[in-house]
Parts: structure tokens; sequence; C-alpha cells
């Protein structure tokens, strides 16, 4: 059985790759989850795993070199997904040295944790022993002028928030350790995702949650800059396709070509609730376009964003699944659904700082 170490597994994408994984290898892997739980970690994403067998949580944060040590030296992990950070651009702006930490840091002590573990004493590493670090096409900057522009894997690394900076640096720390030493290491570069369990202070969450309420819906600047969305599900496929027929040392751009304004997103998120919900549904008074309202632009706003994904497509085969029209339906629905999740995360620290970062906008 092939144990994996997963990091941030209670956040958006790490709990629904972990969903992922379990429904196509079953009982053939076994997944230890390191979480630190901060404010967008939380294990009601994992409700349904509780007691499983080949499934284990640790609460830990990855700046801790001995804990993650004990899980390395107490396991013989095979793979390790690093999706544990800080994830929020505009919660960067306001903070940057916890991003600093955990995503600078804490990659480093993942790296030389899972280097202790795997290297023989010819200065080889274990066989079959892989570590996958997920990444953002942040990195890459902005492409602000040419609209037939893309990023690829080749586009020189060029963030601007410090968000983007702390992972074009942990990236940085990946490329080092398989230059230096040829750890095992693949980077993943993923465009925006979207799906269930993303914490409502991200651009779709947010809208349907407010629009729900009839609460103002926030657009930055003049709305038209550019986001490439894909759905969670088609970039947890790309992480396990990457890890298992990958080159090593390689770094892989994900994304599905679905580039789209905000203020589109917005209409559309709009459009489908109203579709969605019955006219008995006290909600559907809420939800309006006249709750739509421009606000002060994001500091250093990367204008847009869009993957080139022709190296995942042309050496794995990975192509994304769920298009924007049906993904967008699926989330919504999600969402609908789900309001007792909504109403959980919403409450306490959240609140705080969505007065603290809304109050004066
Ligand atoms: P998220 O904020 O939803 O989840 C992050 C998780 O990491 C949370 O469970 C949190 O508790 C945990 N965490 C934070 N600090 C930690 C620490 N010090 N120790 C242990 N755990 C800690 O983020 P997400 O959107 O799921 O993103 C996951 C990864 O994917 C990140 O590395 C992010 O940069 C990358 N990524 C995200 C997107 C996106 O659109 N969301 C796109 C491309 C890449
Ligand atoms: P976000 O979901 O924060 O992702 P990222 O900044 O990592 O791309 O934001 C997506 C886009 O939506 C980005 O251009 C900023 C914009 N945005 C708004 O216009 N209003 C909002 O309230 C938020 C959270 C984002």
């Amino acid at each position: 059985m092939r144990t994996y170490l997963v990091t941030g597994g209670a956040g958006f994408i790490g709990s629904n790759y972990i969903h992922y994984m379990f429904e196509k290898y079953g009982d053939e892997i076994k997944i230890i989850n390191v979480d630190k739980l901060t404010y967008a970690g939380n294990l009601e994403n994992l409700a349904d795993l509780e007691g499983r067998s080949n499934y284990e949580f640790v609460k830990a944060d990855i700046c801790d070199k001995e804990a993650i040590s004990k899980i390395f030296a107490e396991n013989d992990i095979q793979r390790v997904v690093h999706f544990a950070a800080e994830s929020h651009v505009d919660r960067s702006i306001k903070e940057p040295e916890v991003f600093i930490n955990t995503n600078v840091l804490g990659t480093t002590v993942m790296l030389n944790c899972a280097k202790a573990a795997w290297e023989k004493e010819d200065g080889t590493f274990l066989d079959d022993h892989k570590f996958l670090h997920v990444s953002t096409d942040e990195v890459y900057g902005s492409l602000d002028n040419d609209p037939n522009a893309y990023f690829y894997e080749t586009t020189p690394i060029d963030p601007h928030s410090p968000y983007s900076a702390s992972k074009a640096s942990s990236d940085l720390i990946v490329k080092a350790y398989v230059d230096t030493y040829h750890f095992p290491a693949n980077i993943t570069n993923c465009s925006n995702n979207y799906g269930p369990y993303q914490f409502p202070e991200k651009l779709i969450p947010l809208i349907i949650n407010n629009a729900l309420h009839g609460k103002t819906l926030p657009v930055y600047g003049d709305g038209k800059n550019v986001r490439d969305w894909l759905y969670v599900m088609d970039h947890a496929k790309a992480i396990d396709m990457v890890q298992e027929k990958g080159k090593l040392g390689e770094r892989y751009n994900v994304g599905g070509h679905n580039e789209k304004q905000n203020i589109e997103i917005i209409h559309t998120i709009l459009d489908t609730l109203l579709e969605y919900l019955p006219d008995s549904d006290p909600r559907k008074a809420n939800v309006s376009y006249d709750l739509i309202k421009y606000v002060a632009d994001r500091k250093g706003h990367d204008r847009r964003y869009a993957i080139a994904p022709d190296k995942i497509k042309e050496h794995l085969g990975w192509y994304p699944e769920t298009m924007f029209k049906d993904g967008i339906k699926l989330t919504v629905k999600w969402y609908l659904e789900n309001e007792e999740w909504m109403e959980h995360v919403t409450s306490g620290d959240y609140q705080k700082y969505y007065e603290s970062m809304y109050s004066n906008r």
C-alpha cells in the first residue's frame, strides 16, 4: 500500500484532492493529512472519511520540523503532495510575513524532512519516492497587453503580490533541491480553481454567498481582470498524473483555456442562482444584479492570467473534463445544498477578517 503525506488537506483543493484519490484508488493507498487548521482549514470538508482505516489526520504546522520529521520516521511515506500554504492575495497584501513563513520556510521544512528520510548513503534517493509541490500560475506575473500571450513553463517568473512572490520563492527552493541534490520532485503551476469547499473569501464562493444574503457584490476596479478558471477535480487529476507519469524534476502548467473577466463570472453566478432557486425559496428575493458594486481596486491587481497547458496535454494526456458551463452549475448547486457548511465557515474569525477587509470599500 502506497502512503501519501498530504499537507493542507483540510483546505479547498487539498480536501477535493483527497476525495479524488480515495475515489480513484480506494484501499490501495493510505493518506496522512497534515494540516495546521488555520482559518482556511476545515475538517468538515473531510467528515465522510472519519473512521476510515487508511486515512489519518495529524494537526501540525509544516514549519514545525520536529512534528514533520516524526511523521516521516513513523511511516514509509512514498508520496508527498504539498498543498499547505497561505493562499489569499488580499490577505498577503495586509500581512505578508505569515505568507513568507508558511509558504517559503514551511516548504523548506517539508523538503528537508523528505530529503532526510529518502536520501541513501550514496546521495541517491529511495526508488519510487516522490514530492509534488502544488503552485500557481500567479508566479508568472500578469499578461497585461497582448491578448494572445500565455504562460508557458518557460515564461520567466515575475510575481507581483506577496502571495505570488512567496509561491515563486517556494518553487525556486524546490528547483534548488532538484538541481543540487537531484531530489525527486515536480512542480505544478495551476490557474484559478473553483468548486465545492472553497473558502468564501475567494471570488466565486464570496459572490454566491453574498448574493444569497442580499449583500453587496464587490467588483474590484473595472471588473475586467481576467482569470483562467479550472474545476478543482480536474486539478486533482492533473496532480496525480504529474506525480505518477511526469518526468521527475520538471514543472507542468495546469489550466483549461477558460479565461473569463470577473464581471462575466458574477453575471453567470447570478443567472445560475436565479435559474436554480425555486420561487418558493426565500433566498431568491435577495438575488439581484442591483447588488453589484464597483469598489476600490486591489493594490497591484494582476490584469490577466492565462495558462498554456500544451506540455501536460502532449506529454501526459491530461485534459480538463469539466467545462466551465457545467462546473459552475455543479458549484452553485453544491453551495445551495450546503448552506450549513457556509454558515460554519462564515462565523468567527472569518467574519472579523471580512469586516476589516471590506468596511472601507
Ligand atoms: P486553502 O487556503 O483553501 O487551504 C490551505 C490549507 O493549508 C488549509 O487547510 C490550511 O489550514 C493549511 N495550512 C496553512 N498554513 C499551514 C501550515 N503552516 N501548516 C500546515 N497547514 C497549513 O488553499 P487552496 O486554495 O486549497 O490552495 C492549496 C494550494 O494550491 C496552495 O499551495 C495554493 O498556492 C495552490 N493553488 C491554489 C489555487 C486556487 O485557485 N485556489 C490555484 C493554484 C494553486
Ligand atoms: P481571487 O478569488 O481572490 O483569486 P486571485 O486573486 O488569486 O486570482 O480573485 C479572483 C479575481 O476576482 C481577482 O481579479 C480579484 C477579483 N475579486 C473581486 O473583484 N472582488 C472580490 O471580492 C474578490 C475576492 C476578488
